[in-house]
């Protein structure tokens, strides 16, 4: 990692991110007590707030190589931001970071998620760190209880001994230690542990996430290779969802970053309209140009075709906690702040399907016109 021109001082006083900071400011901080840091001098704002000036912000972005990663390794490339990406795979897999910041910005740290010594290292030159880290499906080497408790609760240890001004963990809306998914219930606790060892910390509560990458909209359009049938339990018409774009939380992630005074608040990240999922896969369905053939199949009996297709060593396409998780209507959440307190208008689905569906579309349907797609009811319970 380039490390040219550090600045020691305490931790106590690093920069607030939303103001800019003096050189005054940091030979006055390095006389203080406290734990000495190595930081490098990108945590000093300046410029006119485009890549190439500085925004004071040098993140880590933990399991940024994921989905919602690339996007807001892209919102802090594009502000001036130094990121440093964790990661376990090989580094010319991803060479597509590099564009998004300015030369030098995005650098890349091999980690280990079971070592501490690790964690510290990919974070010793960062005033922000952000825990992406996640997996819709458990392994033999990572159970749910790993990928959502454990590593958040290292990550949140290491960034308050590291005196991490800003940190951001992602769990989900419907978290609760009730729930019938095993990975909700993991969230659940993931979000306590997270704010037993980082009080302060962002907790970011997204419903499912939808945009190119997605594994929601996707999902629900790849069924077609079933013979179009998409089998829904109850035909999706008890289940109510509130899906995010991914923009807009990859926005949200930094303005919450940004903001001083979002410290120790859990957002609520949810779309603008609500939908029975009944309703919802039949619009993904029309603006992919695709006959919908919906059919209503018991739980029991999805759960028991899910269990095979989680046999799959790789990437399972589902799993009998996934056919759960997608049947779990969207909690509402009226007393947190949401996109809204973070000077976000959330994006519709109608909006953005066409950006994630078109490639689903036959050929000679790809231009077709978006106004061929009646928009899905929404619901307000
Ligand atoms: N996508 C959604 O709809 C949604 C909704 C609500 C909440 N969330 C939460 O938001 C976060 C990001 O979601 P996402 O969709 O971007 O997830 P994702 O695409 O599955 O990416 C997960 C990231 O975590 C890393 N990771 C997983 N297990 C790891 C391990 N054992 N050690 C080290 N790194 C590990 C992956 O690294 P590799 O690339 O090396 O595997 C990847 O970078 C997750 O916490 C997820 O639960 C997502």
């Amino acid at each position: 990692m380039a490390t040219a021109a550090l600045v020691r001082r305490p931790a106590s006083v690093l920069p607030k991110i939303s103001s800019s900071c003096s050189a005054a400011v940091l030979s006055a901080a390095s006389i203080s007590t406290g734990q000495q840091r190595k930081l490098h001098n990108v945590v000093i704002s300046k410029g006119k707030g485009g890549r190439s000036s500085s925004s004071g912000i040098a993140a880590t972005v933990f399991g940024a190589t994921g989905f919602l990663g690339r996007y807001v390794v892209n919102r802090l490339g594009r502000i001036g931001s130094q990121v440093v990406i964790p990661h376990r795979s090989d580094q010319y897999d991803m060479m597509y970071f590099k564009p998004m910041g300015d030369l030098g910005q995005i650098l890349f740290m091999e980690w280990d998620a079971r070592d501490k010594d690790s964690i510290r290292r990919a974070m010793e030159h960062s005033n922000v760190v952000i825990n992406l880290v996640g997996r819709e499906w458990e392994t033999r080497n990572f159970r749910y209880e790993d990928v959502f408790v454990s590593i958040p609760q290292q990550i949140a240890k290491a960034a308050r001994e590291a005196g991490i001004e800003k940190f951001v963990h992602m769990s989900h809306l419907n978290a609760d230690i009730r729930s019938q998914s095993k990975y909700l219930r993991n969230k659940a606790v993931g979000e306590s542990a997270v704010r037993d060892e980082f009080p302060d910390a962002i907790i970011m509560k997204p419903s499912e996430i939808f945009g190119r990458e997605d594994r929601f909209f996707n999902y629900y359009a790849n069924m077609r290779w079933f013979g179009n049938a998409v089998p829904l339990i109850a035909l999706g018409k008890k289940t109510v969802k509130q899906p995010v774009h991914v923009v807009d939380v990859a926005k949200a992630i930094i303005n919450a970053v940004r903001d001083p005074d979002t410290n120790g608040k859990t957002y609520a990240i949810v779309g603008p309209n609500r939908y029975l999922l009944h309703d919802l896969v039949e619009y993904i369905y029309a603006v992919a140009h695709r006959p919908f053939m919906p059919y209503p199949l018991p739980r029991p009996l999805y759960l028991f075709a899910a269990k095979f297709f989680a046999m799959n060593p790789f990437e399972p396409w589902t799993s009998p906690d996934k056919v759960d998780r997608f049947h779990i209507t969207d909690m509402k959440y009226p007393g947190l702040p949401g996109l809204e307190d973070l000077g976000i208008t959330p994006s519709s689905v109608e909006q953005k399907a066409i950006e994630i569906l078109r490639r689903h579309r036959r050929y000679r349907y790809l231009e077709a016109d978006l106004d061929d797609a009646k928009p899905a009811n929404t619901v307000n319970y």
